[in-house]
């Protein structure tokens, strides 16, 4: 789904250069829920950005459903966006003058759907997330879980193939942040919608199935339900397992 081939990010800064990414590769199968962690300034955001098309990689490629995102013209990535991706923000980004439902219907304006289904649509996810008391209130007037669950409903009315989202719960309570992420997870797990999650708390990254840890821009832990993806750890795995089928197979011979 989401394939990622020797990426690499370097800012300049002044004189400077600074190697955001250096040299990532991943795979992200469809449906996939995968949180992004790190310490600060380790690239998580560099590489939401590069995923999702909103930075141009130094080097490398980025592709999403089969098409290159890394090489596309910013009205192709318009289009492409539009049609395969939902972001959800740290801060909300919702539009302060529009209620909850007419946030969460905007994204639909922009694919020629009319205004009453645009409007169908956002009340009926607003209600499933529990704000159907909130259709009409505007951001100001909501809490900021209330707010966030908003931001998820409008990432997620156009039923996007991919959800990117940067520390999504980074503004909210412990409970909340709870609650939230579980919403996440059962989206995803739900209507098979491929979730790329930025957070630098690794607990709620353990509530995920997988977990990439970037370090200076390279990905030093990549699991899988516990199990490792690196290449290095699942030749040591491979060549444990095949000691083991030796000494097995060696030892059933003695027993016979
Ligand atoms: N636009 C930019 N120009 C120059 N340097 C940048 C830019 N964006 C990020 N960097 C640098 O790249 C590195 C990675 O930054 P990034 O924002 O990806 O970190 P992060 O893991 O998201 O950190 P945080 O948890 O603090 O959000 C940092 O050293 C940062 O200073
Ligand atoms: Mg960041």
């Amino acid at each position: 789904m989401i394939k990622v081939e020797n990426l690499r990010k370097v800012y300049k800064v002044g004189g400077e250069k600074v190697v955001a990414l250096d040299n990532i590769s991943l795979h992200i199968e469809k449906g996939e829920f995968c949180c992004i962690v790190g310490t600060s300034g380790s690239g998580k955001s560099t590489l939401l950005n590069q995923l999702a098309g909103l930075e141009k990689p130094t080097k490398g490629k980025v592709k999403i459903n089969g098409q290159l995102v890394s090489k596309m013209t910013e009205k192709e990535l318009a289009t492409f966006r539009q049609n395969n991706i939902g972001f959800i923000f740290q801060s909300y980004n919702l539009l302060p003058t529009l209620t909850a439902m007419e946030n969460v219907a905007f994204p639909l304006l922009f694919r020629g759907i009319d205004k009453k289904t645009r409007e169908k649509k956002a009340k009926k996810i607003l209600k499933d997330m529990g704000l159907g008391e909130r259709m009409n209130h505007k951001p100001g007037e909501m809490s900021g879980g209330q707010q966030q669950r908003v931001g998820i409903a409008r990432a997620f009315v156009g039923r996007p193939k991919v959800i990117f989202a940067d520390e999504p719960t980074g503004n909210l309570d412990s409970a909340t942040t709870e609650q939230v992420m579980k919403m996440l997870l059962d989206i995803s797990r739900e209507n098979n919608i491929t979730f790329v999650m930025v957070t630098h708390d690794p607990e709620l990254a353990k509530m995920a199935p997988r977990i990439i840890t970037l370090k200076d821009g390279r990905v030093v832990s990549d699991m899988r339900n516990g199990v490792s993806l690196l290449e290095e750890d699942m030749q040591i795995a491979r060549q444990a397992e095949y000691e083991e089928i030796e000494k097995t197979g060696t030892d059933e011979t003695v027993s016979q």
